[in-house]
């Protein structure tokens, strides 16, 4: 009888083991244009092998720098932690829902503010096991400062060219007089 006992408690703790996992995120800071949308890109792997595993029935908590208690997006079954979103993140953020089998916990965050900037965390866990990772996301504005170009100048003619970056996606408008 104790065999038998002994024999499910090591089965039990070496699918355990199996279930190890490390949590992957970006080998670099993430760029985010401002207003427009932005993957944070995370994953799970099996620490023995690699191989990707199933994040359907984890708890996947993103959080960021600077906001305290509250988080920027949860996964699970926890009511009181999916409370805990921060207003600054509400209707804003999102699981792939069919990527989570395949261990993708990435977050997708729409319509970037510069507040968006900062350290963030994706940190997993199972009933076995939890990891998480750091990284930093950066907020880019395209075409920020109207750049005003004089292309030439010439004092009797008074002929000149300038270029007007708008902010709305690099349009450039030219003028010439
Ligand atoms: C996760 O899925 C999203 C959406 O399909 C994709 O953009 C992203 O690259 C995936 N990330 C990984 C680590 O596979």
């Amino acid at each position: 009888m104790k065999c038998v006992w002994v024999m499910m408690l090591f089965l039990h703790c070496s699918s355990a083991l199996e279930e190890r996992f490390q949590v992957v995120g970006p080998d670099a800071p993430v760029v985010g244009k401002l207003g427009s949308d932005v993957v944070l890109p995370c994953s799970v792997r099996r620490l023995a092998d690699q191989s990707s595993l199933s994040a359907v029935d984890m708890y996947i908590t993103w959080t960021r720098s600077g906001l305290g208690d509250a988080l920027v997006h949860f996964y699970g079954d926890n009511k009181y932690l999916n409370a805990r979103q921060s207003p600054d993140y509400r209707w804003r953020t999102a699981l792939f829902k069919e990527e989570l089998q395949n261990g993708n916990t990435s977050l997708s965050l729409s319509e970037v503010k510069a507040q968006d900037e900062g350290e963030y965390r994706c940190h997993v866990e199972s009933d076995f096991w939890a990891d998480q990772v750091y990284f930093n996301l950066k907020v880019e504005a395209v075409g920020e400062r109207p750049v005003i170009t004089l292309e030439s100048y010439n004092s009797n003619q008074k002929s000149s060219v300038y270029c007007v970056s708008l902010k709305a996606g690099g349009l450039s408008l030219i003028f010439s007089g």
